[in-house]
C-alpha cells in the first residue's frame, strides 16, 4: 500500500527580484551545511535566484543544492528579447525552474496556455518545472478557489504523459497570501493541494501520489511545521523568509 510520507520533502526559496550576485554567492558558500543537514534528513533543498546569480549560486553551493531558474522561455532561440532559453540553462547546469508564478501571471501576461508550452518545454529537455497555481483574493471570496486552480492545473498540464509528469513540482500559492503575511490556513491549504492531487489522479492516474505539491504564501519558520504536517503538502515554496540564511536555516530546523 503506498504511503504519502514516501514524497521527499523539498524547501524551496524564491527570492524574486532580490540578491546581487555578489550576495547570491554568500548565501550559496554559507548554505552548505545546511544542505548536508538537509540530505542527512532526506528533504530536498533549494533556492530560485534570479538569472544573473544563477551561475554564481550554482558554483558556489554544495552540488545537492537544487538551483531554480524563476522562468524560463519554452523556445530554443530566437527572436524573443530578454528571454532565456532552456539549453542557456542547461549550459550552466541549471535544471529546474519555476513556471507561471503568480507575479508573472499578473505582470507578465503569464496564460495557462503558455505556461504549458514551458511545462513541455521543461520535461522534453528533462528539466523539473515546478508550475505554480493559486487564486487571487477576489476569486477566493466568490469560492472560486477550486474552479481557477482546477483550470490552471487541467490546461498548464495539458497533453502529457503520466510518465512525463513523475518529475514534476506544483506549488500551490494563494495570490492573497503571497507577501501579505496573510497566510491560508492549513486546512485549506491541505483542502486545496489534496483537491489538486485528486485533478493529477483524474488527469494522470496513480502517478498522481508521487507528485510533490507545495504550499506557499506567506510560509515562516514558526508556521511552516504545520503546513508540512498537512498529508498533501510536500513541502514549501518560500519568498521573504529563505533570503536570509538564519531564517532559511530556520525553515529547514523546522521541518526536520
Ligand atoms: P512570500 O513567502 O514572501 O509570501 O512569497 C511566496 C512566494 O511567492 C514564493 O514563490
Amino acid at each position: 500500500m503506498w504511503c504519502f510520507n514516501m514524497r521527499k520533502k523539498l524547501l524551496l526559496g524564491n527570492w524574486k527580484m532580490n540578491k546581487l550576485a555578489s550576495e547570491a554567492k554568500e548565501f550559496a558558500i554559507a548554505s552548505s551545511p545546511l544542505v548536508n543537514k538537509a540530505l542527512k534528513n532526506n528533504i530536498d533543498l533549494g533556492v530560485a535566484p534570479t538569472y544573473l546569480s544563477l551561475a554564481q549560486v550554482k558554483q558556489h553551493a554544495h552540488p545537492n543544492m537544487i538551483v531554480a531558474a524563476q522562468n524560463v522561455h519554452f523556445q530554443t532561440s530566437g527572436a524573443f528579447t530578454g528571454e532565456i532559453s532552456i539549453p542557456m540553462l542547461k549550459e550552466f547546469a541549471i535544471t529546474w525552474a519555476l513556471v507561471g508564478h503568480s507575479e508573472r501571471r499578473t505582470y507578465d501576461n503569464e496564460t495557462n496556455e503558455k505556461c504549458n508550452a514551458k511545462v513541455k518545454a521543461l520535461l522534453a529537455e528533462k528539466m523539473v518545472p515546478v508550475y505554480c497555481v493559486g487564486e487571487t483574493l477576489a476569486e477566493f471570496e466568490a469560492g472560486q478557489t477550486k474552479v481557477i486552480v482546477g483550470t490552471q492545473v487541467r490546461d498548464g498540464l495539458k497533453d502529457l504523459t503520466a510518465e512525463q509528469v513523475k518529475e514534476l513540482v506544483v506549488a500551490y500559492e494563494p495570490v492573497w497570501s503571497i507577501g501579505t503575511g496573510k497566510n491560508a490556513s492549513t486546512e485549506i491549504a491541505e483542502d486545496v493541494c489534496k483537491f489538486i492531487r485528486d485533478v493529477l489522479k483524474d488527469m494522470f492516474g496513480p502517478i498522481a501520489e508521487e507528485i510533490r505539491i507545495l504550499y506557499g504564501g506567506s510560509v515562516k519558520p514558526e508556521n511552516i511545521k504545520a503546513y508540512l504536517s498537512c498529508p498533501n503538502v510536500d513541502g514549501a515554496l518560500v519568498g521573504g523568509a529563505s533570503l536570509k540564511i538564519d531564517s532559511y536555516e530556520a525553515l529547514l530546523n523546522n521541518i526536520i
